[in-house]
């Protein structure tokens, strides 16, 4: 048995192009279906609710789109909206926040552990709540920093002036001894370089986004709907703003030029 229908993926923008590469680069034979709601980004410092209505949205969308699975590939989405769509979608969903907990438990050996994500993120708990699950014992410091999605979706990398605000962000664990740091956001494996000379080479930087396209392998394997070879294979990207700029920005989150993207309006799909 197999399925050849792609496996569809969202992030408020570009940030979730970071796991569309990682499962590209896994899952070779299968084709992406990959929505970005980039007019409505970032969704970090949107409310709850907000936050949750969107990721409705995206998640209707890609299953209309026919898709075999559904990545929430951003983490404050995956934090408000993930039981939400499991409870609604007849899909099955896979989000990133559980993945990275556990990829930062299997790493830690103090259980020690810092996050940085999005304020919303943050206010969630989630990191902490799943941490506190897989290991009783850990401890948990979470940091917001609000300025890095903007920062990642202008592609100012590699600028001074986001080392500087890193190094601001980064200084609030200055008194928490951790030896592991959790990416809670699917943007900041863009500033990973930076963030790993900061925190210096006691503390392990956990990108979960291998551990996710290593659960959504699991996943289609488990119910025997991989996709065999790449005969068929197509990736398709949509996107809610320009597509002109998603194609120049997120060619460095690929990894490669984009192609085959398509702007669409959520609120009439
Ligand atoms: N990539 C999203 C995340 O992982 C970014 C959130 C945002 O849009 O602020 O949380």
């Amino acid at each position: 048995m197999f399925d050849d229908r792609p496996i569809g993926i969202f992030d408020s923008g570009l940030g979730g192009l970071t796991v569309a590469a990682a499962l590209n680069r896994q899952l070779p034979d299968e084709s992406l279906c990959y929505l970005g709601d980039t007019a409505r980004v970032p969704y970090g410092n949107k409310s709850a609710h907000v936050v949750k209505s969107y990721t409705h949205h995206c998640a209707r969308f890609l299953q209309n789109k026919d898709v075999k699975l559904i990545v929430v590939a951003c983490n404050t989405a995956s934090a408000y909206g993930l039981e939400h769509l499991r409870q609604t979608f007849n899909v099955p969903v896979v989000g990133v926040v559980h993945a990275g907990a556990e990829l930062a438990i299997q790493t830690s050996s103090t259980k020690k552990i810092g996050v940085i994500g999005t304020r919303a993120t943050v206010q969630s708990q989630r990191y902490a709540e799943i941490l506190r699950e897989l290991d009783q014992t850990s401890q948990c410091k979470a940091i917001a920093c609000p300025l890095l999605v903007p920062l990642a979706e202008e592609g100012m990398v590699d600028h001074p002036m986001t080392e500087a605000l890193l190094r601001e962000y980064l200084n609030d664990f200055s008194d928490y001894p951790m030896d592991t740091l959790i990416l809670g956001c699917t943007h900041y494996p863009l500033f990973e370089k930076t963030i790993t000379k900061l925190v210096g080479k006691d503390v392990q930087v956990i990108n979960s986004a291998p551990a996710v396209a290593q659960s959504v392998m699991a996943n289609l394997s488990e119910r025997h709907l991989m996709c065999p070879d790449k005969s068929g294979q197509k990736h398709e990207f949509y996107v809610t703003d320009s597509a002109e700029e998603f194609a120049r920005v997120g060619e460095r989150f690929w990894g490669q030029p984009l192609e085959n993207i398509t702007h669409v309006d959520l609120q009439i799909s």
